[in-house]
């Protein structure tokens, strides 16, 4: 590759077609990403979004069709008619399945043949040809789709954040971002982004605790990893740990918790999935969690959740341009990296570990279904609910003359979030049992450097493009 030599005003030396970096970005069937996204569940659309029309929706590069026949079983078949190519947007929902307009072939909701009018009878044409289907899976207001081989379809994955406190609501929504796929992901694993985005530079947009820098770890989880940012804030230490969950999964906290008030493994206000609709687009889709115990003082606004609607500012584009301009937000840092972003121009940096495991893990998955593996099942307890480790801890650790602040931050986040993802137990025991424990930590005064000198704790440093 040419160097670009470092002077100022070298635009002129800078590569303008670079190489785009596919095998982590292209989605269609038979690319290596497209296939390895292909072995799990993704949601497609909200339930409200189904009309008593088929309604035409793009996934994974993928035309299709999504109805709910008359007998209420949802179907999401390929767009364009097995016999003669009408789009069965136009098709007319049946009893059993949907008709074609055209010529009146009718397919089941599975791409049975179940009538070809035409025939002569005795004609074995319907049971010759089988219309591209997809199985479908309805829960919580959202619309999965599995688009996998038929033998390798996973369990549904139930994330204990759904299912706890009881009486949780979950609230679907979703939202178009005109971008690939992975940099609305590598979001997630960027936490320093929260600092100058939401705060420092483009003003503040959540609680005023996200304009304290914070400092960061990543961990590696038994689902994928735990984005770790951990401030100070006064005398207390907040963590805000986010699942990163394998492939295209995360979850996150309200973004009004600030660091002012004791609080112990708060789990996740967020659990969204970005679901390629093709290389170029994606939906950020998923539920907003209300319950008391992440909302004590019901901040959340139900009413603003839906269809391209949020509680978090900056999360579309239906703010003007003008103002997106003078404070961006999520949407405008995502899309403004281009259709599918450049990496080969990147220059990553130390903030940046959290997204070069992510690309790390993303690779070797690829790598697994490429050999011919089925990806790896996520442990799960009890009655199946797969648990998880957002988490929320903000408790009372005053700075202390002679430890270097960073450090104790660096420690804190690190035993803490250790605690969480070492514990093994469900969501609902993890609360209090990570209570006692983190207090305990505190009490034998864990979270400071020994006096002898020595660096706190071994942490997980991951190295940039290890
Ligand atoms: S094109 Fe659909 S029945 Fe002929
Ligand atoms: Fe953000």
């Amino acid at each position: 590759m040419k160097t670009i030599p470092i002077r100022p005003y070298n635009g002129y030396f800078h590569p303008q077609a670079p190489t785009e970096e596919t095998m982590l970005t292209h989605v269609s069937a038979g690319k290596p990403c497209g296939e390895y996204l292909r072995r799990f569940w993704h949601p497609i659309a909200m339930t409200s979004e189904l009309s008593d029309t088929p309604m035409p929706i793009r996934v994974l590069g993928e035309d299709l069709i999504l109805f709910r026949d008359l007998g209420g079983r949802l179907g999401l078949v390929h767009k364009h008619c097995s016999h003669r190519g009408m789009s069965l947007e136009y098709g007319i929902i049946g009893e059993r399945g949907i008709r074609c307009a055209y010529h009146g072939w009718a397919y089941d909701v599975d791409g049975t043949v179940i009538d070809t009018p035409s025939e002569p009878p005795g004609s074995r044409l319907k049971a010759s040809v089988c219309h591209g289907a997809y199985p479908t899976h309805e829960v919580h207001g959202l619309i999965f789709a599995y688009m996998g081989p038929p033998d390798e379809i996973p369990e549904f994955p139930v994330y204990d954040t759904t299912v706890w406190p009881a009486g949780t609501e979950l609230v679907p929504l979703k939202l178009d971002l005109p971008c690939n796929w992975l940099q609305a992901h590598e979001n997630a694993a960027d936490p320093i982004h929260t600092a100058y985005l939401h705060s420092i530079v483009s003003g503040v947009q959540f609680s005023p605790s996200f304009s304290a820098l914070p400092v960061l770890e990543f961990a590696e989880t038994p689902l994928g990893l735990l984005s770790i940012a951990t401030r100070r804030w006064g005398d207390n230490l907040w963590i805000r740990g986010s699942d990163v969950i394998l492939p295209n999964v995360a979850q996150f906290g309200t973004g009004f918790v600030d660091g002012s008030k004791e609080k112990f493994a708060l789990t996740a206000a967020f659990t969204r999935w970005i679901t390629p609709v093709d290389d170029t687009h994606c939906w950020y889709i998923g539920w907003r969690q209300f319950n008391p115990v992440i909302d004590p003082e019901g901040q959340g606004r139900r009413e603003d959740i839906g269809r391209n609607r949020i509680d978090l500012m900056g999360q579309t584009d239906e703010r003007p341009y003008a103002v997106r301009q003078k404070m961006p937000g999520d949407w405008d840092a995502l899309v403004g990296q281009g259709d599918i972003a450049k990496r080969s121009l990147e220059h990553l940096c130390s903030t940046d570990r959290g997204v070069t495991m992510l690309r790390r893990q993303l690779r070797a998955g690829i790598a697994e279904v490429q050999a011919g593996k089925t990806p790896s099942k996520p442990p799960r307890y009890g009655d199946e609910v797969v648990p998880t480790f957002n988490n929320e801890t903000i408790l009372r650790v005053p700075e202390r003359e002679g430890a270097t602040d960073a450090e104790v931050l660096r420690a804190f986040g690190h035993k803490v979030c250790r605690v969480i993802i070492d514990s093994g137990l469900p969501v609902g025991e993890r609360q209090s049992a990570t209570e006692q424990a983190v207090r305990k930590l505190q009490a034998d005064g864990a979270f400071y450097p020994p006096p002898d000198g020595t660096t706190s704790s071994a942490v997980d440093q991951e190295k940039i493009n290890a």
